[in-house]
């Protein structure tokens, strides 16, 4: 209708003329203008099920890209918590999609590892002369980010310890080195326990912690000021102004680069990681995932790497960043009392839910099968629960929504997996071996084998945008479809080439299905 527009014709004139000239019947079984000037394009039946047989799922992109992504970077002075849930399972469905069309992914986890939080720590340690009790706090990381703020908070003397303790870390003092690097050694750990339990694919090797960048920003202040008029001083502290970022006053916004007492920010070790990231690591694409309380930065941090020329002029740069997750009273998802709710215990209750579930919904199942499900379900509703909504929005934390059997949920689409895999089963037949074209002779098989040829696109999608409720509302529909097709279509009691063709269609529904969960982080079972 744009077209016709601009040719200054009648829109269905014009798609009369398109269809005229359309050469497409190796394609397309038929062609009809609807409506205003739409375009009705029917595909051939034996196209689409030669595809379903034999197409690949992926195919990769020819020219392949290293994209360096930046998620979860939880400040690990404190225990992990559900601010940290979103970047850390958003960006670890981004990344994998990446990686399955062929992308070189190099996952950076910008951990907050440096600064004024930990000197409470080494403080608290440097407390505790008793060597067993120190074994104690060390043996338990989680109970040493309690005691240490409780501490801070009621004792004043202490507050101030903390603070010399800062001091001591700047300059490098080597007892209070040493306690930090205990200290992270620690907190590292409980990071990647975290991982492991909700399955994120963030290794050790990933880790690229703020203070990597300590010696890095001295020299780097000295690069910038090379720049003519980029860098000006403002009340003793080091400032890049540029005009785009104005105050709410209208003056403009100054990116503090370097405090007056010659402490560092934020900002600072953000543009050392983005010249890093372009010129040891190459970078074409660079992606960050935050929340949305960090625009302003990233918008700052991009306008002044771009001026100081610490990125190449076609590299890209990207925040994405994503809402807030509400509890059910509309606020923040917080504990009762008001405090963080530690990931540890949201992974806990999620166990305990899905146990429930399970229990009532198969309570027959094998024992030896028993913990994976209740894993995988209990991981797989949280994970979805995120990933299914549209990330630029909030959304409120909801147990039994999540966990529900129907619906956009995962545990919808594990069973539906697992379905498929009971056919197989049942069958007797191995699914790779299913090759026979569907014959597609009904609407619900036809409808099926079109959205299974998608995937390629909503993957591509995906990558584009770096919003994965793309692929759950693709995923989501398959199996609404799949499970139309199921209803409508007998598999197993029929024979000859209906029964293989079927079994084709059960086949590549079973494999998008398992590859795109993978996709999103999440894990399939045979039995539910
Ligand atoms: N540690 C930061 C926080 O918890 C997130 C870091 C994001 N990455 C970055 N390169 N700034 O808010």
């Amino acid at each position: 209708m744009a077209a016709a527009k601009q040719a200054r014709t009648n829109p269905r004139q014009l798609a009369n003329d398109v269809v005229d000239s359309l050469d497409i019947d190796d394609l397309a079984s038929s062609v009809e203008v609807a409506g205003p000037g739409f375009l009705n394009i029917r595909l051939r039946d034996d196209v689409l099920g030669e595809r379903i047989a034999n197409s690949p799922l992926i195919e990769k992109d020819p020219t392949p890209l290293r994209v360096v992504i930046d998620y979860s970077s939880p400040n690990l002075a404190k225990e992990m918590h559900v601010g940290h849930l979103r970047s850390t399972v958003i960006g670890d469905a981004v990344s994998r999609c990446l990686e399955l069309i062929g992308h070189t992914v190099i996952r950076q986890n910008h951990i907050g590892d440096w600064g004024t939080a930990f000197g409470r720590l080494i403080a608290y340690l440097d407390d505790l002369d008793d060597p067993s009790a120190m074994a104690a706090e060390l043996a338990d990381i989680e109970r040493l980010y309690v005691h240490a703020s409780q501490r801070f908070e009621s004792d004043a003397a202490f507050a101030d310890r903390a603070r010399s303790k800062v001091i001591e870390l700047q300059s490098k003092e080597p007892r209070a080195m040493s306690r930090w690097e205990h200290v992270m050694a620690l907190a590292r750990e409980h990071m990647s326990d975290i991982y492991a339990r909700l399955d994120i694919a963030l290794k050790p090797g990933d880790i690229r912690g703020e203070s990597a960048y300590n010696d890095d920003l001295a020299p780097l202040i000295e690069e910038l000021e090379n720049h003519e008029g980029l860098v000006s001083e403002s009340e003793g502290a080091l400032c890049i102004f540029m005009p785009q970022f104005k105050t709410k006053a209208g003056d403009t916004q100054p990116m503090l680069i370097r405090k007056s007492d010659g402490g560092y920010l934020y900002h600072t070790t953000d543009l050392a990681a983005l010249k890093y990231r372009t010129e040891t690591l190459h970078a074409d694409r660079v992606m960050y995932f935050t929340d949305a309380r960090q625009i302003l930065h990233f918008e700052m941090l991009f306008a002044a790497a771009r001026l100081g020329k610490l990125v190449n002029e076609n590299t890209s740069l990207e925040h994405h960043h994503f809402g807030k997750i509400l509890g059910g009273d509309g606020k923040p998802f917080k504990t009762r009392a008001g405090d963080n709710i530690l990931l540890r215990d949201l992974i806990d209750e999620a166990i305990e839910r899905s146990t429930q579930t399970i229990e009532t919904k198969n309570p027959d199942l094998d024992a030896d099968r028993r913990a994976d499900v209740i894993d995988a379900v209990a991981i797989g509703a949280v994970k979805y629960a995120d990933l299914s909504k549209n990330r630029l929005h909030d959304y409120t934390f909801d147990w039994d929504e999540m966990l529900a059997f129907d619906g956009n949920t995962a545990p919808y689409l594990q069973y539906a997996y697992a379905r498929i895999s009971g056919i197989f089963e049942k069958g007797e037949v191995n699914p790779t071996d299913c090759k026979v074209p569907p014959v597609l002779n009904t609407a619900v098989e036809h409808q099926l084998a079109v959205h299974l040829l998608r995937f390629q696109e909503v993957i591509e999608q995906v990558a584009t945008d770096a919003k994965p409720h793309y692929l759950c509302a693709y995923l989501y529909e398959l199996t609404v479809r799949f499970m139309r097709f199921y209803e409508q279509c007998p598999i197993l009691s029929e024979t000859g080439s209906t029964k293989d063709g079927r079994l084709t269609l059960c086949a590549r529904t079973g494999a998008t299905l398992k590859t795109g969960l993978a996709t999103l982080g999440i894990r399939v079972l045979t039995t539910m």
